[in-house]
């Protein structure tokens, strides 16, 4: 007798905005944030969304973390709608996201003794995140006391301590100067080759996408639409972002900013 043969599923995408629209009701009446906008993110994606401030960034990312619901289309993880937040999806802030009242060491461990883990054990995990993250020596200091830099490090180390499936990052180093903000950069990447989550990323800096995605989506202002999608897999990447001088170029023109010099 044949025995029935197992089917192996192609895998899906892990998340898939589905002509997502969002509409405020605002005193001037409705404002459209998101303009039916769909995409999809695969497991291990590096995905960033690049787009103008106010065109609804942070809002495409409350939808994905499931703090929003969009007023039409659909946001699925693997391929059943978000309805409501998961630990599988940690969200990373721009800044003011450590508890003021607790130690660096305590603002890392506390996303695993969320998960059940005893505190000791978690001290002793986050202890080790801190020095991996490069703030060994620090673990004591409250989040007031530390740079803006190490701040983000600690939310960085507080975000990949808990193994998220996806990693959802809103602008993350906005709030710092340029050279903190690469460090920072290479700090993440790092982080991300180790431990390969699925990275959902936004940000206004084009060099940042540039470095940082494997698939960076362009947003138009509002009302937000899906401008275009570039794809960088298997590309060798470092902070000479030369070899993309094209891409970048195209992007900054997509945004609006000017890249020729104008002739008389
Ligand atoms: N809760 C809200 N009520 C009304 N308008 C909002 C709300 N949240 C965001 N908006 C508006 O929606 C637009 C998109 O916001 P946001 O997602 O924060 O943009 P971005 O992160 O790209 O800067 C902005 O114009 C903002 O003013
Ligand atoms: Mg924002």
């Amino acid at each position: 007798m044949n025995m029935p043969t197992l089917q192996v599923v192609p895998n899906g995408p892990l998340l898939r905005a589905e002509r997502v629209t969002i509409d405020y009701a605002t005193e001037r009446g409705l404002v459209r944030a998101l303009d039916d906008v769909s995409f999809e993110v695969h497991r291990g994606d590096r995905f960033v969304l690049l787009g103008p401030s106010g065109c609804g960034k942070s809002t495409l990312l409350h939808l994905v973390a499931g703090l929003e619901k969009p007023s039409a289309g659909r946001v699925l993880a693997d391929g059943k709608p978000i309805t409501e937040p998961s630990p599988r999806r940690t969200l990373v802030f721009q800044e003011h996201a450590l508890y003021p009242w607790l130690s660096l060491q305590g603002n890392v461990a506390m996303a695993l003794e969320l998960q059940g883990v005893a505190k000791s054990e978690a001290f002793e995990q986050a202890r080790v995140w801190l020095e991996r993250v490069g703030l060994n020596g620090f673990e004591h200091y409250y989040p007031h006391r530390v740079s803006g830099g190490m701040r983000q490090r600690t939310a960085l180390a507080r975000a990949f301590i808990a193994k998220p499936e996806v990693l959802l990052l809103d602008e993350p180093f906005g709030a710092l100067d340029a050279l903190t903000r690469m460090a920072l950069q290479d700090v993440l990447r790092e982080l991300i080759e180790e431990h390969q989550p699925t990275v959902l990323l936004v940000t206004h800096d084009v060099d940042e996408a540039l470095y940082l995605a494997d698939h960076v989506l362009v947003f138009s202002p509002r009302p937000t639409r899906v401008l275009k999608t570039f794809n960088f897999t298997h590309c060798e990447k470092s902070h000479d972002l030369s070899a993309f001088a094209a891409e970048r170029k195209e992007i900054l023109s997509l945004l609006g900013i000017k890249t020729e010099v104008a002739h008389p």
